[in-house]
């Protein structure tokens, strides 16, 4: 006799998006911190949500303004179950940090979901459900942290519509040393300030940043993806929301970072290191010395590249 999945566990990383120049379009996955969604049916028609965890009282347990809770609601809509869901939500990833917090929630989510609806998802529809989830805290359906979310490792959204994504491995020494200052912003804030235009020497200049780090992770080499790590169209807007932005750039470049970017729509910055040759908390601490300079207090940590989010449990009755 078959048995009925009553319950399911995932977990999702942290991811970073953008890495300079690959505005809404690369990602990378990060070995820590992470979510874990445990989903379980319920009796009633209804989804209830409880969350725990980094910053949880900052996130909203209504289903349909939380982003794990937008997944479950479209995909039940899809799957056209009748079932009612909990869904416990414990964050590893703060919000309002610029580490996927809420990619990590709804990939997760769909990740538990696929398995407990036997829905039988692709890859490619899987970090679409979860992108839904990303209209909660950014307002767009915006593909990149969720295609890295999933995938691991790094990712680029080669087309939104129809969504074509691709994941590669990125070199060995890879590392990140990433700060996370004490200000407070949402994503939708930081997408108002994008320009809606875009000159064509911009363009141009931010074409080849782009193609310089996709080139570098292929030939592993970590200078030329640095040099990469540069965008002249949507981080000099989103520069004055973070006050000290340049002189932590510089920190990081100074203290032998490959590169430095702002993380996803901020506020965390994030550096590449070559851990062969650099140690990424001695870029972490110069770049958090460079934001208290500037009278910002700011935590950091280092991360690696790392695989995407699992199942890690199932249970069955
Ligand atoms: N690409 C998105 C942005 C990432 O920069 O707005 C948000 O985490």
């Amino acid at each position: 006799l078959k048995k009925e999945i009553l319950a399911v566990e995932a977990v999702a990383p942290a991811t970073s998006a953008n890495l300079g120049a690959g505005f809404d379009v690369f990602g990378v996955a990060l070995t820590s911190p992470r979510d874990r969604v445990y989903v379980e049916k319920m009796d009633s028609e209804r989804i209830e949500i409880s969350v725990e965890g980094e910053g949880s009282d900052l996130i909203p347990t209504k289903p349909d303004l939380n982003t794990a809770g937008i997944v479950a609601r479209e995909l039940l809509a899809t799957t056209g179950r009748n079932v009612g869901l909990h869904i416990d939500i414990r964050k590893g990833v703060g919000p309002g940090s610029g580490l996927g917090s809420s990619a990590a929630s709804s990939s997760a989510c769909a990740l538990a979901l696929n398995v407990l609806l036997q829905a039988r998802l692709s890859t490619k529809e899987l970090i679409e459900y979860a992108a839904l989830g990303e209209m909660a805290s950014a307002g767009t359906p915006h593909a990149d942290n969720v295609a890295a979310a999933i995938l691991g490792g790094f990712t680029v959204v080669v087309s939104r519509r129809p969504l074509d994504v691709v994941s590669l491995r990125m070199p060995p020494h890879v590392g990140f040393a990433i700060v996370l200052p004490d200000i407070t912003y949402t994503t939708k804030e930081a997408r108002t300030v994008i320009p809606r235009r875009v000159c064509l020497s911009k363009f141009v200049q931010n074409l080849g940043r782009a193609a310089a780090f996709v080139a570098g992770i292929a030939s592993e080499d970590i200078s030329l993806m640095g040099r990469g790590m540069m965008d002249v169209v949507v981080e000099p807007e989103r520069e004055r929301l973070i006050p000290g932005l340049n002189d932590v750039r510089k920190a990081g470049l100074r203290a032998g970072a490959a590169g430095v970017a702002i993380s996803g729509s901020g506020p965390s910055v994030i550096a590449l290191v070559d851990k062969s040759k650099v140690d990424g908390m001695q870029v972490a601490k110069a770049m958090r010395d460079a934001f208290e300079t500037a009278g910002v207090r700011a935590r950091y940590m280092c991360s690696e590249p790392g695989p995407g989010g699992r199942v890690t449990k199932c249970i069955t009755g």
